[in-house]
């Protein structure tokens, strides 16, 4: 259930609105199980040392080798453990690599098998035993050390074992055990008292440090460790006899469960939510400890992934005749201007030891913009179905509505299906359950449709994260990346790539954005170490079932995707894949179309793949990889005559906010100029989709690479052995990066987070931004002049000046001095005047369309520094613990300017019912802390984030001072 649901549910309000009693409310209770945490972080620490898991299980023997491929994960003591499908592999070609195992005291040892990479019969070794790691000899033999020395691997190969299997003298194998140390946290007797006092969401990363050694690809914080939690509560008498779960919205990684002592499941992918039953392990009346057990050592990412119960979790409560787990799915097949129908497919759920004849009833309300529930527009209702003890049934009901509001991305109109299980006449269960009524069409020949009516996909790719929350859901932090998203005119999310938030999908369904629900970044074939490719073969049916079931109903979401770039998009002999991830998503969900995010278009658009799906996703169709006429190939295709298109993909665009460099003049390093014309070798520029688009308006969109900048992956800076590979297209660039390698003796570029976004980590809009937005709001008068006007020490110098506008012309003025009007040609999407010679004062812009004055811009040279102003997205914030502001610190001179250079430093303190839960100032190369009370401004500006107290209303203060600047203040109210 998502919150808005919860507010359904609970608002007091609420349900004197709709005129329920509170015995209904008492059927099903969903409490959040958000606080009382305790935490402790054992195995790899946040400054990189170790820290023993207490009761952890661990081998009985030791292995060791000449050399792992720890890169991939294929260590030495996979070669013993068990598993065939893991092994151990040596880091290079080199020949002499040997493998050994320490059995920890002597034993007969009659024989060895070895198990090695493949059949080949070019693998070859030599196994000896030795009591004393001096002398070998051949087994049979008695020894503590077995010995393998490789002396032969097939041509290319490398050394690669993936099970060694040693057998005594009776012929027993004997196993390298795991073994349980005493004292494990999951233990209800466990000590936790020393423990650190939190509540979920609870990201342990995002607190750093930091870290210069850490990989830039996942945001040089540490998040990889092994996480436990433990929470102790009660459950009253009175409820024995209900059936309890506890439901995770997510938790990063590997998550285990136990209660009281006992384990009662988890799940692996830490994207996905899951639902524990625990009633027949929980003590009713008396204490309860619940233990979660996170692994993100186990887990690999491109990008930063978060770690912990980052998402929320919640205590349900039901009758042992209910509603299952997502077991209300809406769809609406029939929807005219007069009337709609909705179909409502209830599973009800029987956990009770004897059938039960139960009969549904469902209402549909409307939902209003404020979330509440509104007025009763039908009412369906079923006849009695019986359902076995310990089983569970559909009951299928159609309501119909008089002229349903249509769901869509101007009025997102919404509708809850509440519905009332009764077994005997007597109520058991109440679900509610929001949806909306809308169509979506994917056609080859006029791209996407929506209620009937073309609308181009204006999308965003984004990762998880939450800029300086890191990965911890914030309902308002999230809704807040969206309504930036909106006002450049973004219409489309794509949760790159994995399962989003419920709360992401909620706050899309409420503002009115489109989503491509995506699942997986690989399939079989691995990317990083540890990644989903592991957990697929087991997993993706199971993964892919959870994100559908749980995610359906909701009307924001136009596709789902099985992925992103998988590898098996090369293989024509793995195409079958997405064939049955397609069949799979059919069967979950008839209602919506299948895709992939497919990259090399030049190919792959052509070779099969793309008929696997029933949308085909192109990732950077109009850069190098594709070309300006991609999309005309593939709609000409033939056997595509049906087959819809879009750029699942886009751009890759990267630029740090302020920063802007001249040819020959120096750069800041590990920034990149925000003229807007830098992509890696795989991207494009914006201009360059947009002009494909154009082209090929039957295509339905893009999704651009990305809306906000993320933690993680910051190309062009992404480590020194690929750094430079990014340069290919800049030999100048290329070559000073070079320079800057060697003066730093090739360390690691400083990046720890992206330069894609379209708004920077702390969500300010780049220039770009504004380039989106001419475009994809042309009804907008709107113009924007790139760069500042802050250029001292340049006078008389070439700065080229970019306007981006909705309008079709512009005239630029320095100093009241026109610079000439310009027109924008055919495809053309910024207007440039490349020979501007900098003189300070005034830059100005007026922008015409249709000859018509439409809207204009100016920059000013600015004074120094002389003081800071502060303003709070919202004043007033709820006090409810969670409700957040975000305040932007600018930097201005003494006439109110805010000065594009300023980096100076701010101190924050704050008085009152709120917290400072984070700074930021969208720096990507800043490894100050995000939960620094103090922090540069970068380029002019600074955020500061402030969250409610729970129960605490009243005024806050926020305070930021600055030396020499002074200090300003804000005040904030918590209702
Ligand atoms: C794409 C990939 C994304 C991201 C992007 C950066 O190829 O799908 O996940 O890595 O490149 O440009």
């Amino acid at each position: 259930m998502n919150t808005i649901l919860a507010k359904l549910i609970f608002g007091a309000a609420t349900f004197a609105v709709c005129g329920f009693s509170a015995v209904a409310e008492s059927l099903r209770q969903t409490e959040s199980f958000n606080s009382g945490w305790c935490f402790a972080r054992f195995g790899l620490q946040a400054d990189g040392s170790r820290l023993a898991e207490p009761g952890s299980a661990s081998r009985l023997f030791t292995l060791t080798a000449s050399s792992e491929e720890t890169g991939k994960g294929n260590v030495a003591g996979l070669a013993m453990d068990g598993d065939p499908n893991m092994r151990w592999c040596a880091s290079s070609a080199a020949g002499n690599q040997w493998l050994m195992i320490d059995l920890g005291g002597e034993r007969t040892l009659a024989r060895a098998e070895i198990a090695w990479e493949t059949n080949s019969p070019d693998y070859r070794g030599v196994i000896e035993g030795s009591t004393d790691e001096k002398q070998w000899q051949p087994l049979p033999c008695a020894a503590r050390f077995v010995r393998v020395r490789v002396t032969g691997v097939p041509p290319g190969q490398w050394a690669s074992i993936r099970e060694i299997t040693l057998a005594d003298a009776g012929g027993k194998a004997i196993e390298n055990r795991l073994v349980q140390q005493p004292g494990a946290p999951q233990s209800p007797a466990f000590d936790d008292s020393a423990w650190r006092k939190l509540d979920v969401p609870h990201d342990w990363a995002i607190e750093g440090p930091f870290r210069y050694d850490l990989p830039g690809n996942t945001g040089k914080l540490p998040w990889q460790g092994i996480g436990w939690y433990r929470k102790h509560f009660t459950v009253s008498a009175a409820d024995a006899g209900k059936r309890i779960g506890v439901e995770f919205d997510g938790a990063m990684a590997n998550a285990q469960v136990w209660l009281n002592g006992e384990y009662v499941g988890g799940w692996p992918y830490g994207y996905q939510g899951f639902r524990l039953d625990l009633t027949d392990k929980i003590k009713f009346g008396a204490e309860n400890v619940l233990a979660v057990r996170l692994d993100t050592e186990q887990w690999g990412s491109r990008w930063y992934p978060g770690a912990g119960i980052y998402r929320n979790v919640r205590l349900v409560k039901t009758e042992q005749v209910h509603v299952g787990q997502w077991g209300v799915f809406v769809t609406t097949p029939k929807i005219s201007a007069v009337s709609g129908e909705a179909k409502v497919a209830v599973t009800v759920d029987n956990q009770g030891g004897k059938a039960a004849l139960a009969s549904v009833k469902t209402e549909i309300f409307e939902i209003g913009a404020d979330d509440v529930v509104g007025k009763r527009v039908a009412v369906a209702t079923s006849v009695e179905k019986e359902i076995g003890a310990n089983g569970s049934e559909t009951i299928d009901l159609a309501a119909s509505l008089v002229k349903p509001k249509l769901w869509d991305i101007a009025a997102p109109n919404r509708y809850l299906a509440r519905t009332t299980v009764s077994v005997g006449g007597k109520t058991v269960d109440v679900y509610d359950q929001p949806f909306g009524f809308r169509t979506i069409e994917f056609t080859h020949d006029n791209g996407f449709l929506l209620n009937g009516k073309r609308v181009p996909l204006y999308g965003t790719c984004n990762h998880h994260d939450l800029g300086a929350l890191g990965a911890a859901v914030n309902q308002r932090a999230t809704e807040r990346e969206l309504e930036i998203l909106q006002s450049f005119g973004c219409n489309a999310l794509r949760t790159s790539h994995n399962p989003p938030s419920p709360e992401l999908l909620a706050a899309a369904d409420k503002l009115g954005l489109m989503v491509m629900c995506e699942a997986f970044d690989c399939f079989l074939t691995a990317k990083t170490a540890n990644d989903y490719a592991c957990l697929y073969a087991e997993w993706h049916e199971k993964d892919l079932a959870a994100m559908v079931r749980h995610f359906r109903n909701h009307p924001s979401i136009i596709l789902w995707s099985s992925g992103n770039e998988v590898d098996e998009q090369n293989h024509a002999e793995k195409f079958r894949l997405f064939r049955e991830n397609t069949e799979i998503f059919h069967r979950l969900d008839p209602t919506r179309p299948a895709t992939c995010g497919i990259s090399a278009p030049k190919e792959t658009a052509f070779s099969g793949v793309e008929k696997m799906v029933d949308v085909h996703g192109m990732n950077y169709a109009a850069g190098v990889y594709g070309g300006p006429d991609l999309y005309g190939k593939f709609l000409a295709h033939p056997g595509h005559e049906h087959l819809p298109g879009y750029s699942s993909e886009s751009a890759s665009t990267i630029s740090s906010r302020g920063e802007y460099f001249f040819p020959g003049e120096p750069r800041t390093p590990w920034q990149v100029s925000s003229y807007d014309l830098q992509q890696p070798g795989w991207g494009s520029l914006p201009d360059a989709e947009f002009a494909a688009l154009d082209k090929y308006p039957a295509i339905a969109g893009e999704f651009v690479w990305t809306g906000f900048d993320y933690l993680g992956e910051p190309t062009p800076f992404n480590s020194d052995a690929t750094l430079l590979l990014n340069f290919h297209g800049d030999a100048q660039q290329r070559a000073e990066q070079e320079a800057e390698l060697q003066r730093l003796n090739k360390n690691r570029p400083p990046a720890r987070s992206s330069y894609f976004g379209i708004v920077d980590l702390a969500g300010f809009p780049k220039d770009r931004f504004y380039l989106y937005q001419a475009r994809w709001r042309p009804d907008f008068p709107m113009a924007h002049i790139l760069p500042h006007w802050n250029w001292s020490g340049r006078e008389g110098q070439t700065t080229p000046v970019f306007v981006y506008t909705s309008g079709d012309e512009a005239e630029l003025f320095l100093n009241g001095q026109s610079l000439g009007r310009k027109q924008k040609g055919s495809f053309e999407y910024r207007l440039s005047w490349n020979d501007v010679k900098y003189q300070p004062g005034e830059l100005k812009v007026v922008a015409y369309k249709n000859g018509k004055e439409w809207a204009s811009d100016r920059v000013q040279t600015t004074g120094e520094p002389a003081r800071l102003a502060l303003s709070a997205d919202r004043p007033t914030i709820a006090a409810d613990g969670a409700d957040l502001s975000f305040i932007t610190v600018r930097v201005e001179d003494q006439d109110g300017l805010t000065v594009p250079t300023a980096n100076n430093k701010i101190k924050f303190t704050i008085e009152g019912a709120g917290e400072i839960i984070a700074t930021d100032n969208g720096d990507a190369t800043s490894f100050v802390s995000f939960q620094s009370r103090e922090r540069p401004a970068f380029n002019g500006l600074a955020l500061v984030i402030v969250r409610s107290k729970k129960g605490e209303p009243g005024a806050i203060t926020v305070k930021a001072g600055s030396d020499g600047l002074g200090g300003e203040v804000v005040t904030l109210h918590a209702k």
